[in-house]
């Protein structure tokens, strides 16, 4: 027996000694931090969107700068699959799709420093959230599919196109450098010779677990959860958040009268880029509802618009880009009594789109033609267009309209009349198709609406800093802020209802260049503290489920910009229902982190009252269980385990090859090893204990 137990134990170590002779030397793997993927996405019908296999995908690294360059990857290099890395120029939606047909491409990693390049544009669709708006067949059917004015012109589409590998962006030069470096040092062909081992590599994983359509992966999420208790569901529908207020506080429970008017002004919070959280959106959604919220500080700080005929109603939307999700349900719960307020309400509806693009000048009102036609709409939609002529009077800012014929560009406004003909107008800085070049792009960015610092500032000094583009869009604000006065019945003066050009350009800074701000984290409630920590850039795609980031922000800022001090403990804030008389369907409270005092060293906390609330942006097909709806959004997000971006050097095939088998001669070995202890386990454990025992 004795025997025996020693011959299989010389045989296993001689066995693993073969193996280990052959193992090539260690690889080693440098981690790419300062990466974004481009994640999957699936809708009703399709799915888009980027994935890796299981395990992730690896190829030798080529660097595609030109046109030129692509014949190595598609054909003519030795050495498939390829990971291409793309110079931002070279990141076009013709070349990404010559890349898809090829079965030599194993993924991409797109360079996209600061500045655009030539040919970086919007990769959104040229006619965005067709389908889910209001023109038709039913409803101005000659409007329908853009057909009197494509919306985006530049739009290829390329973020909605599907990817069989993973796609990722990377955003720091200075790993780039390494990159780049890696290459230059092992890959780059001289004069069309094939390069020597070892090569430089690269491993992609952006494994997802969702497939096909939202409608199999909401079957298999429910039918996972049932059947295996696996709560790893493989998608999550886009949702999020709504934020809203009112000048006169309502009973947020209750449910208005139907003679309580109500002047809606409206913006959206989202964005996105084709890769994922990476959505600066800063023309396409932060230039409207920054101007939103300086309207509504500008009228939350006049005395008597408490006390005027109509209510006005601040709405901002979010996961609009994904076919109106914020919205649409709006339009539901209002339908439906979920809501304070329903449809018949609304008075009026004012919408702020994009808006940062050469604000000094024109702004341009569009109406709906169709809803013209009805003569008492019309006579209303002329009156809320004269008050804009009123208010603009004395102001260097002008409203114009564009021709009559021309439709409502994409707008949240759309999912309203949908429902209802309600008398509206959409601001934005563009006369017919986006003015805005980067629609829905990573390059939607500050420098994109003229927004410009003075070198040299600190972060306090740039926070505080007012720039044109604040005083500009104060501006706006003013004039919003003044025609909503109008609209709601006041007959004051305008002159002192006007934005505050230091709000602005502090929201400015806050939302578009740096959101870890003292102002920020002065305003923020101390459970909500981490977000700081969390994340480094702000985001305005939608995400998942929990409230996004940006929704907090612009929550708080609601905040601070609308309420009040209230002289309350922190345990009273906390629980306000606790107070004598308290009045929670009126007012929300939040304990927020203060400023420091002079020679202080902890800011002073302090409970602030505002009635700004929160309410679902989850589509109604979600809540309808109606997954192939063509009514509502049906946007979900696939979920994975695993995303991660690394370079390495790989030797030649063979070596490759000897890694595997080093690999299996491990695992037999092993294997082997962990047979024979289970089968001999009562010799080997059993044994040396009786021998001790027999010691002591
Ligand atoms: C889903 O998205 C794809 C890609 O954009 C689009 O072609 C399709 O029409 C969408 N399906 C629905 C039902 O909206
Ligand atoms: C890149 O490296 C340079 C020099 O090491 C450094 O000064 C710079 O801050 C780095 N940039 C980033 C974005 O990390
Ligand atoms: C990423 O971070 C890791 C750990 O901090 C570091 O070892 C690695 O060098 C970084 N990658 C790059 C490309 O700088
Ligand atoms: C607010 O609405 C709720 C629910 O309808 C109701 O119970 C409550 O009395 C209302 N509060 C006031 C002050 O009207
Ligand atoms: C015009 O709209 C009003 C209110 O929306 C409605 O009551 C009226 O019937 C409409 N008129 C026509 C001719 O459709
Ligand atoms: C308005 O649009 C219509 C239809 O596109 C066109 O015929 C008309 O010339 C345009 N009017 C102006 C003033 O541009
Ligand atoms: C935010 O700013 C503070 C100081 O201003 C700094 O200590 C912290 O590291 C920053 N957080 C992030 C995520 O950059
Ligand atoms: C809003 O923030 C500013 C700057 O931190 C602060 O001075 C002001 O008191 C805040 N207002 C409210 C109502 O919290
Ligand atoms: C705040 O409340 C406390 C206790 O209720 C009271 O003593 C104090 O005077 C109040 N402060 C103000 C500014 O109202
Ligand atoms: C802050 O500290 C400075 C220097 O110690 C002192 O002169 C000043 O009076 C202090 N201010 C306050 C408000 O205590």
């Amino acid at each position: 027996m004795g025997m025996e137990v020693a011959v299989r134990w010389i045989s296993a170590a001689l066995f693993i000694g073969l193996c280990s002779a052959n193992s090539v030397e260690k690889k080693i793997y440098i981690t790419l931090n300062a990466t974004a993927p481009c994640v999957r996405l699936m809708n009703a019908t399709h799915q888009i969107g980027c994935q890796s296999s299981l395990s992730g995908d690896t190829g030798v690294i080529h660097l595609v700068e030109q046109e030129s360059n692509l014949s190595w990857v598609l054909s003519d290099g030795p050495n498939p699959p390829y990971m291409v890395l793309l110079e931002s120029n070279m990141f076009t939606r013709d070349v990404m799709l010559s890349l898809k047909s090829s079965s030599r491409v194993s993924g991409v990693a797109a360079i996209l420093p600061p500045s655009p390049a030539p040919g970086q544009l919007s990769p959104d669709l040229k006619c965005p959230n067709d389908g889910f708006g209001l023109y038709s067949l039913n409803y101005g059917p000659e409007y329908a599919h853009c057909n009197e004015t494509l919306w985006n012109p530049e739009g290829n589409g390329l973020s909605y196109d599907d990817f069989p590998f993973p796609v990722f962006m990377l955003k720091d030069e200075n790993e780039t450098q390494v990159i780049r470096q890696c290459y230059k040092d092992h890959n780059h062909p001289r004069e069309g010779a094939a390069p020597a081992f070892p090569l430089c590599a690269m491993q992609l994983s952006s494994h997802m677990h969702g497939v096909k359509d939202t409608v199999t992966c909401m079957r298999r999420s429910r039918g996972q959860v049932s059947i295996t208790l696996n709560t790893d569901d493989v998608c999550d529908p886009l949702s999020d958040f709504n934020v809203w207020t009112t000048t006169q506080p309502i009973n947020k429970s209750g449910v208005a009268s139907p003679e309580d008017r109500f002047v809606v002004a409206a913006a959206r919070l989202d964005s996105r880029s084709f890769f994922w959280e990476v959505a600066p959106g800063t023309d396409s959604a932060v230039s409207g509802f920054i101007v939103l919220l300086a309207a509504a500080e500008a009228l939350a700080r006049t005395p008597d618009v408490e006390s005027l005929p109509k209510n006005i109603m601040f709405l901002l939307f979010q996961g609009e880009t994904f076919d109106y999700i914020g919205s649409s349900r709006m339009v539901y719960d209002m339908t439906n009594g979920k809501f304070p307020i329903a449809l018949e309400n609304i008075d009026s509806f004012i919408e702020l789109n994009q808006i940062g693009i050469g604000t000094s000048s024109e702004i341009w009102a569009h109406t709906d033609p169709v809803s013209l036609r009805n003569s008492t709409v019309n006579e209303q939609v002329q009156k809320l267009l004269a008050s804009f002529s009123k208010v603009t009077a004395g102001m260097n800012i002008s409203v114009r309209q564009p021709n009559q014929s021309q439709p409502l560009p994409p707008s949240s406004f759309q999912r309203f009349l949908r429902k209802r003909i309600i008398p509206g107008a959409v601001l934005t800085d563009h006369q017919a198709s986006f003015a805005n070049r980067y629609y829905q792009s990573v390059y939607d960015l500050g420098e994109n609406i003229g927004l410009r610092y003075p070198d040299g500032l600190t972060p306090e000094e740039a926070l505080n800093h007012i720039t044109d583009t604040a005083k500009a869009l104060a501006d706006v604000a003013s004039l919003v802020a003044r025609t909503l006065y109008l609209q709601a019945g006041g007959n004051g003066s305008l002159e002192n209802i006007t934005a505050n050009a230091q709000t602005v350009t502090r929201m400015l800074y806050g939302f578009v260049i740096n959101w870890n701000n003292s102002w920020f984290h002065s305003i923020i409630s101390q459970d909500k503290n981490d977000i700081f920590t969390k994340q480094k850039h702000i985001s305005f795609y939608v995400s998942v489920n929990e409230q996004t980031f940006s929704t907090v922000l612009v929550e708080h800022v609601l905040f601070n910009l609308t309420g009040h001090h209230a002289n309350l403990t922190e345990e009273q804030c906390r629980d306000p229902k606790s107070i004598p008389h308290p009045d929670t369907n009126f007012f929300n409270y939040i304990w927020v982190q203060g400023t420091k005092a002079e020679n202080a060293s902890e800011p002073t906390p302090y409970c602030v009252r505002a009635n700004v609330w929160l309410s679902r942006a989850l589509s109604p097909a979600f809540e309808l269980a109606d997954y192939s709806s063509t009514e509502y959004s049906t946007w979900t997000e696939s979920r994975w385990q695993k995303v991660g971006a690394r370079i390495f050097l790989v030797a030649s095939r063979e070596l490759e090859i000897i890694t595997l088998v080093t690999g299996i001669c491990v695992l037999i070995t092993s294997m082997v090893l962990i047979h024979f202890l289970n089968a001999k386990s009562n010799i080997l454990f059993s044994g040396p204990q009786e021998h001790s025992s027999v010691s002591y």
